[in-house]
């Protein structure tokens, strides 16, 4: 199938490599030159584990290729995929002027019958929206898909050639049909519907998602007060079928491009329906303030004297095996501190760029390492669970410290870690992991 991909993002990039190496022609587009020169020269403009290799294969092969001429690369395919950005307007709400100027630039470009996909996420009635708009501008036949995303970042590459299930909104069943065609071989589990509802299950899956990291971290913070351990009581709840183990790992909440995004504009779409999502405000509420805990923890250790001293803060990334630093809630936290007027010190394996950029506020002290992050400073923060984070010998790092206090924001250490060592340690929900801290008696 010939395809062209509009969009070199995380959902774009990731797709068009993907469709490619399933044996299809891709041509992925962008107008931003330099992205499509960095992607031409054998580059990557995100860091995506396996992405830049596959890109590089699929290139050598001769069936992906990289452009700015949309025009070009509509006019040589059938299906034309949307894959721009959609990003919070100040309101919540989805920005879809990206989008709409590419369904213009799709729709003058048109030769031909299309089949035009929208993957970016977009509130429910936007697939019509954009169908109307291309209507008004061209007179050529094409049908309208709405093919939701769900990959993640990090994995990006393994959900997308492994997804969970496809979800395809259609109006017109020829098209449908050649839309789970294209995804037969990736997996049998492909959900075809009509195309608000397909557009409602990508906001439906994220807030649910979010809802249930809120949840746990909510159980977590009761944990702390009541003598309880979190991870143990995950553990118990996500043998039950009807629950499951996965995103209940307590911490410092959600972060990224999505969750964020999506939870406040779902909030926005019904309240534009004169609909109260009470349950989903509330998820995002908790989600705000359960950063805020590292902060809290560092007051009980430091006795609310922050002026003068030194914290390290390990992981900027919102989650690790990502560059990408877009709501993390390390930009909060080291905020705070800053505000507080507490030198920082900062390190993460790959976002240290991203996060400068995005963060562009003075006085963080950039290290290149975690143990010259570490070195000197009267307490780290773990913010982002990297690898090579849990893979630190904890009496180096207790020797390098000013003082050996250590929050863990993200649980990545255990008692065999702590065996022996003098660490004052604050995880999330695990009280009695909490090593040289005054434990309050719990409440029985
Ligand atoms: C998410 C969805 O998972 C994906 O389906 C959708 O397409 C895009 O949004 P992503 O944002 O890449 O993907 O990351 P994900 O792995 O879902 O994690 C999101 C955030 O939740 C991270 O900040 C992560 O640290 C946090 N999280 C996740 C938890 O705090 N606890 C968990 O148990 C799981």
């Amino acid at each position: 199938m010939n395809i062209t991909v509009i969009g070199t993002g995380y959902v774009g990039l990731v797709s068009g490599v993907c469709f490619a190496e399933l044996g299809n022609r891709v041509i992925c587009v962008d107008k931003d030159s330099s992205k499509i020169e960095v992607l031409n020269a054998g580059g990557c403009p995100i860091y995506e584990p396996g992405l830049k290799e596959l890109a590089v294969s699929n290139r050598a092969a001769g069936r992906l290729s990289f452009t700015s001429d949309l025009a070009d690369a509509v006019r040589q395919s059938e299906v034309v995929i949307l894959a721009v950005g959609t990003p919070p307007l100040p309101s919540g709400e989805a920005n879809l002027a990206y989008i709409q100027e590419a369904a213009q630039e799709v729709a003058a470009a048109m030769n031909g019958r299309k089949i035009i996909v929208i993957k970016s996420t977009v509130p429910v009635g936007t697939n019509e929206r954009i169908a109307e708009v291309i209507r008004s501008r061209t007179k050529q036949p094409f049908d309208s898909i709405s093919l939701p995303e769900f990959l993640r970042e990090g994995s990006a590459i393994k959900d997308t050639m492994a997804p969970d299930r496809i979800v395809i909104g259609a109006d017109n069943p020829e098209a449908a049909e050649i839309m789970v065609q294209l995804h037969k071989p990736l997996t049998e589990k492909i959900v075809v519907t009509d195309i608000r509802s397909a557009e409602m299950i990508k906001y439906a899956s994220n807030a649910f998602l979010a809802t249930k990291i809120s949840f746990i971290n909510e159980i977590a913070n009761i944990c702390e007060k009541v003598g309880a351990d979190v991870t143990q009581v995950a553990g118990g709840m996500g043998f039950d079928k009807r629950i499951g183990p996965s995103f209940l790992n307590a911490g410092i909440g959600y972060g990224g491009s999505c969750f964020p995004k999506d939870t406040r504009a779902l909030i926005q779409i019904a309240g534009n329906y004169d609909y109260q999502f009470k349950l989903l405000r509330s998820v995002v509420e908790v989600n705000q303030d359960q950063r805020f805990n590292v902060i809290r923890k560092l007051n009980t250790v430091f006795d609310g004297e922050f002026v003068g001293k030194t914290v390290a803060v390990w992981g900027l990334s919102f989650k690790p095996n990502t560059d990408d630093v877009r709501d993390s809630p390390a930009l909060d936290i080291i905020g705070e501190l800053l505000d507080f007027g507490v030198r920082v010190k900062a390190y993460d394996p790959i976002a240290m760029d991203s996060f400068r950029e995005l963060f562009g506020r003075s006085g963080v002290e950039w290290c290149g390492s975690a143990m010259e992050a570490a070195q000197g400073a009267d307490a780290l923060c773990l913010l982002t669970e990297w690898e090579e984070f849990a893979k630190v010998d904890l009496f180096q790092l207790q020797r390098v410290l000013q003082r050996p206090i250590l929050i863990d924001g993200r649980n990545v250490f255990d008692e065999k870690h702590l065996l022996g060592t003098d660490f004052v340690y604050y995880s999330v929900g695990r009280p009695s992991l909490n090593q040289g801290v005054k434990e309050r008696v719990p409440v029985l």
